[in-house]
């Protein structure tokens, strides 16, 4: 095995754009090189002919011009198991849950179709140019097994939990208390750690914990202090309500959570729309993450997440954003961006595409606390990389036409874009879009 010599444009964010022509912000090389190690991790980038002029001789060379070299795209909130769930007609995040999300859960108690699954999860992610997710696995320990089995198979860094639910669902998703505590454990002891594997604790939202199973939650936490911890907050109108009843002793929904010690710095708060000035600042002081799912808030009609409200508080609260399938309705981050874009419109602010990419790559790292390892182009960071071309379709190439800065091309690219601007995407420096539709087509 040799190294590595990627030629194309690079782009990598070294900090959050303040706006549209914030150039310091990131990096950009023109006709750039990128030299990844036979370790799967960047050696060194730059301007081609200086990095090649120190490669190794027997460097292996990939030439991606005329095309845009990124970070791989990270996806903050998804559902594993939910795959067979997108595009099911529901008026409302209950009835949803009720009518086709738990019942199809349910299947995951068999490894074989949970397998079957994780396969289609990891080849959709690699053809959308997402490289890293955080996922929800089902109630099912099999189903967490198959979703790091093959994590691990792909060498992609990926973060996952069992669900811990215990009420309010089909017998067929229910665990314990005790249940919830001794097989999230089991997954943290067989995969947290190997390969690029990391194990969230997941209860899934208030209303499927009874107190005694967030007790559970909080113990794992207490003993694990460094896991992720992911969980749903606030989404939809009915679901605030009912979940208040059920825990009256809290302020609001977002107590109840601190009440159990679940907010920390590694907590992900799905969808996060209706909160409260007191509840804000809750998640400010504790440093979790509110994660924006806008295909699946639209889809759902859940609500408009005001993102650029949370992020310019006095105390401002850290966002990340993510596809929510099932409840979303694309498995692209460019697509989520595009939706993200027009629900800030109709709040009437205004989200620019160096923001937009900026968020899918670096900023969605620096949410799991990673951008040491995935999210930028830096020398050190393991090579999870996606290739875009802005001319991919007719009428994107039309469009490009007219395009003269990189900016705009951002905006097109996530405008337009979707799985068919994904010309590779690379785990560790290994290309794996094309391979995985060569395996999966038998050629
Ligand atoms: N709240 C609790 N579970 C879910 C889920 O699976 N999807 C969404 N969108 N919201 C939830
Ligand atoms: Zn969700």
């Amino acid at each position: 095995m040799t190294s590595t010599l990627i030629r194309g444009r690079l782009l990598s964010f070294k900090r959050a754009p303040h706006s549209l022509t914030d150039s310091d912000s990131y990096l950009y090389e023109h006709d750039g090189g990128l030299l990844v190690g036979t370790d799967g991790k960047i050696a060194a980038i730059g301007d081609y002919a200086a990095v090649k002029a120190d490669a190794p001789e027997d460097v292996t060379e990939i030439d991606h011009r005329p095309h845009l070299i990124l970070p791989g795209f990270i996806d903050t909130h998804v559902h594993f198991p939910q795959m067979q769930v997108v595009a099911s007609y529901a008026a409302n995040l209950l009835e949803w849950l009720n009518t086709y999300t738990f019942p199809e859960e349910c299947r995951f108690v068999e490894s074989d179709h949970a397998t079957r699954i994780a396969t289609h999860f990891y080849d959709e992610f690699l053809r959308q140019g997402t490289t890293t997710a955080v996922a929800y696995c089902s109630v099912h320990k099999a189903s967490a097994d198959a979703f790091f089995a093959e994590a691990l198979k792909r060498n992609m860094c990926m973060v996952g939990g069992k669900v811990m639910m215990d009420r309010n669902a089909p017998q067929g998703l229910l665990d314990t208390p005790e249940m919830g505590y001794d097989e999230t454990r089991a997954v943290i002891e067989r995969w947290h750690g190997k390969g690029r594997n990391h194990v969230a604790i997941t209860p899934r939202f208030a209303i499927t914990s009874t107190p005694g199973q967030m007790k559970a939650a909080q113990t794992l936490a207490e003993e694990f202090p460094d896991l992720f911890i992911q969980t749903h907050l606030s989404e939809n109108h009915e679901e605030i309500r009912y979940t208040c009843e059920l825990y009256p002793e809290a302020k609001d929904y977002t107590d109840i959570y601190a009440r159990y010690g679940l907010l920390g710095k590694k907590t992900l708060l799905g969808h996060a729309i209706h909160l409260s000035e007191r509840e804000l600042d809750a998640l400010s002081e504790a440093g979790s993450i509110a994660v924006h799912c806008p295909t699946s808030n639209l889809f759902l009609g859940s609500g408009l997440f005001p993102m650029k409200q949370l992020m310019r508080r006095e105390k401002p609260v850290r966002i990340s954003v993510a596809t929510d399938i099932g409840g979303g309705s694309s498995y692209s981050m460019l697509k989520t961006m595009d939706e993200a874009y027009k629900i800030q419109q109709l709040l009437g602010e205004r989200l620019n595409p160096l923001e937009s990419f900026h968020l899918m790559t670096r900023g969605n790292a620096e949410a799991l606390s990673m951008q040491d390892d995935i999210g930028t182009l830096d020398i050190g960071t393991t090579a999870d990389l996606v290739i875009l071309d802005a001319g991919a379709t007719p009428a994107m190439k039309l469009r490009m036409e007219t395009i003269r800065t990189l900016p705009e091309e951002l905006f097109l690219l996530q405008t337009m874009g979707d799985d068919r601007t994904v010309v590779e995407t690379y785990v560790a420096g290994k290309a794996m879009k094309s391979t995985s539709i060569a395996a999966n087509s038998g050629a």
